[in-house]
Formats: C-alpha cells, structure tokens, sequence
C-alpha cells in the first residue's frame, strides 16, 4: 500500500487568517494543505480562488492540494499553476475527453501533479482512460460544496474498483477520498483502497490538530496491521 496523506481541508479554517491557519497545519504534522475552490456554478457555494492561494504560498512548505470544483476549469488553470499549487484536481464532469487531455498536458508542462475527481453520481470507470497520466484521483465521499456532511460509505466500491483497476495495470496513483471523513470512517476508506485523506472538521473542530491528525494517521495503521493478520 501506499505512503499515508492527511490532508487538512482549509475550507473548515479560519478564513480571516489563512497564512496562520496553514501554519497550524504544518506544525500539526499535515502532509499536505487541501485548498478546496468552489465557484457558485459547479457548486453552490463560494470560497476563493487563485489570488487568495498565491498570498497563501510564501506561508507554508506544505504542498498544496488544489481542488477546483468550478465550472470551467481550463480557463483558469494557468493562474492557479502560477499560483502555487503542486496538485490540480479537476472534475472529470467539468471536462469533454479533448479538455481532459488539455487539461493534464497543462499541469504535466508545469511540472506539478494532475489529478481528476468524480462526485458520488459519476461512474469511477470515466477515469480509467486517463490513468496512466494521473497522479491521483478523488473520489468524493460527499457531494461536494460543503464541509461537514456524513460520509457516503456507498461510494467506497468506487475505491475498491480503481484500487483494482490500479493494480491489474500496475499503476501506482494516490487515491483520495473528501468529504465527512474522520475517526469513524478513515479506517473504512482506508480498507477500501484509498491511501489519501482529506479532513475539513475531524481536524479544524477538534481542540488540538496534532493529535487529530496523529490518531486518522494510526487509526489507517492499525487497520493495516489487522488486514495483514487476515
Ligand atoms: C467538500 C470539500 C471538502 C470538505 C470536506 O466539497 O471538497 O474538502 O472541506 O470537509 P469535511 O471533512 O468536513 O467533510
Ligand atoms: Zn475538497
């Protein structure tokens, strides 16, 4: 299995001050900083977009995770590049076949990662035809637009087929699961195949992030060790 992510979702931080937000982050052992951007089209609900990253980027070495829920996504995907983002989530939805492919060529250019997600009413198999160019894919856990929503465990036959698909062509992606992911729900995705969690409120809600963080991280550990008794 693949190295463990926590990726802390900012949208369920403190929006008045970001850069101290994400510092917080660091400090509390997050592999990477989930930075979700939401533009009241894909979805309904607005939170910021690339200018409000670049402030963000000389704040933190963490790597930034950007998941862009908007509409038309090629059409802003250079800025978020220069922005300073290291991941680029798009949504396969957003996409026709040609942009999709556009749209990886963009990021791969940059030297950064590329990744594609799907919401819980997308088949994973729309993917499968761009793996060998990914570095990631998010599947949704919930649909997405807004923080604090319960875990669709429905979605993790999802994870189980792209886990399988991954390992039958011998490809080695991170799979990402977002949304009301947490203590009791980490292990599950983590059992399913996914290796890359994003937590907006398991980690912002709780009274100290390191050890939220740390217990997500030993609760897939702990999993592992089981399976491996099996
Ligand atoms: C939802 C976002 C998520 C969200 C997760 O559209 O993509 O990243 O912040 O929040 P929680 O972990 O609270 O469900
Ligand atoms: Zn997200």
């Amino acid at each position: 299995m693949d190295e463990i992510l926590i990726a802390p979702s900012m949208l369920a931080g403190d929006f008045s001050c970001l850069g101290q937000e994400a510092q917080r982050m660091e400090q509390a052992g997050a592999d990477w900083l989930h930075l979700d951007v939401m533009d009241g089209h894909f979805v309904p609900n607005i939170t910021f977009g690339a200018p409000v990253i670049k402030a963000l980027r000389p704040h933190t070495k963490l790597f930034f995770d950007v998941h862009l829920m908007i509409a038309q996504p090629l059409r802003y995907l250079q800025e978020f590049i220069n922005a300073g983002a290291d991941m680029l989530t798009l949504h396969i939805e957003t996409l026709e076949t040609q942009q999709v492919l556009q749209a990886i060529g963009m990021i791969r250019q940059a030297g950064k990662q590329a990744a594609l997600s799907i919401k819980p009413a997308t088949a994973i198999e729309t993917v499968f035809p761009y793996l060998e160019q990914l570095d990631m894919v998010l599947v949704m856990t919930v649909e997405p637009g807004f923080g604090g929503q319960s875990f669709m465990a429905d979605m993790l036959p999802k994870v189980c087929a792209l886990r399988k698909e991954l390992a039958s062509r011998n490809l080695s992606l991170h799979i990402q699961v977002d949304g009301g992911v947490g203590e009791n729900t980490i292990a599950k995705a983590y059992a399913a195949g996914a290796n890359c969690f994003v937590a907006g409120s398991a980690v912002f809600n709780s009274d100290n992030a390191k050890e939220a963080i740390a217990t997500l991280r030993a609760l897939t550990v702990k999993h592992h060790s089981y399976s491996i008794g099996d």
